[in-house]
């Protein structure tokens, strides 16, 4: 049975119908059990807090109350290799939300492959699970954590909100703006897949052209940010050439003289 809404929900586009809670585990793993149930796509789940928020690699997403946690049940019908482009879709649309929910100018930019950066610390990481059977899958479920109020300090790598910025703002409206962006995007995407937006993700693309280490499983791969691919892939221009990746984290480069 569903929860009563905690607080009005947000007037949305008709492709989303919103389930709003006070409290859950996890708003990804709600809209997983929708997926799960054969519910149409265009469910989005919102909690106020979370007890077992999930971020990418198996780390845990600090979620108290005062932060947007937003969870949303997809059925595209495109080939399960172009769905990791479709998480830099909503760091697109979720950036331009942020932009149009403030009245100050922020220093914004999109981190491959999930997160979104604000003066160059972590305000907001995106979750893409899918199950796939054979070439398709049959949901995708695309979790979305945005400090609004409240940062964690992180040991490896620094956060930020938007109130450490001096701006306020509350769910409801970064919730409308982030699926009136994202209902326009994922329509474009669905139409005719990730190349057309791919110019436009790099223009606001954290350390494009510049040298980055990266994390690929247990591997350092070091190389210049040459470009993303029309599936979302990251190409670095490597000593032994270009390499394509598909997953990894992008970390600081060391100082000379470490490997
Ligand atoms: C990351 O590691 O950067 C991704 C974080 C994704 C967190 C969001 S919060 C809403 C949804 N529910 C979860 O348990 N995780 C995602």
């Amino acid at each position: 049975m569903r929860a009563p809404p905690a607080e009005s929900a947000p007037e949305v586009g008709p492709r989303w119908r919103i389930e709003w809670h006070d409290e859950l585990a996890s708003t990804s793993d709600l809209a997983r059990l929708r997926g799960e149930a054969g519910e149409p796509e265009g469910v989005v789940v919102i909690a106020a807090r979370q007890s077992h928020g999930r971020g990418r690699l198996g780390r845990a997403w600090h979620s108290p109350a005062g932060n947007l946690y937003l969870s949303i049940l997809l059925r595209p019908q495109r080939p399960a290799s172009e769905l990791g482009s479709l998480a830099l879709v909503v760091g697109l649309a979720l950036l331009e939300a942020l932009e149009q929910s403030s009245a100050s100018k922020l220093d914004l930019a999109l981190k491959w492959p999930n997160d979104l950066l604000l003066g160059g610390a972590k305000l907001a990481g995106i979750l893409l699970e899918h199950e796939t059977v054979g070439s398709s899958a049959p949901y995708i479920v695309l979790g979305c954590g945005v400090n609004l109020e409240h940062h964690p300090e992180l040991p490896s790598y620094p956060a930020t909100s938007l109130r450490a910025h001096g701006i306020r703002t509350d769910r409801r409206t970064v919730t409308i703006a982030f699926l009136g962006s994202f209902e326009r995007y994922y329509a474009q995407w669905l139409a005719v897949g990730f190349s057309p937006l791919r110019l436009e993700w790099l223009r606001r693309a954290w350390r494009h052209r510049e040298e980055l280490q990266l994390m690929n499983g247990s591997n350092q791969v070091r190389g210049v940010f040459s470009e993303v691919d029309e599936d979302g892939a990251l190409i670095l221009q490597t000593e032994l050439g270009l390499r394509r990746f598909l997953a990894g984290e992008i970390v600081s480069v060391p100082l000379a003289g470490q490997s």
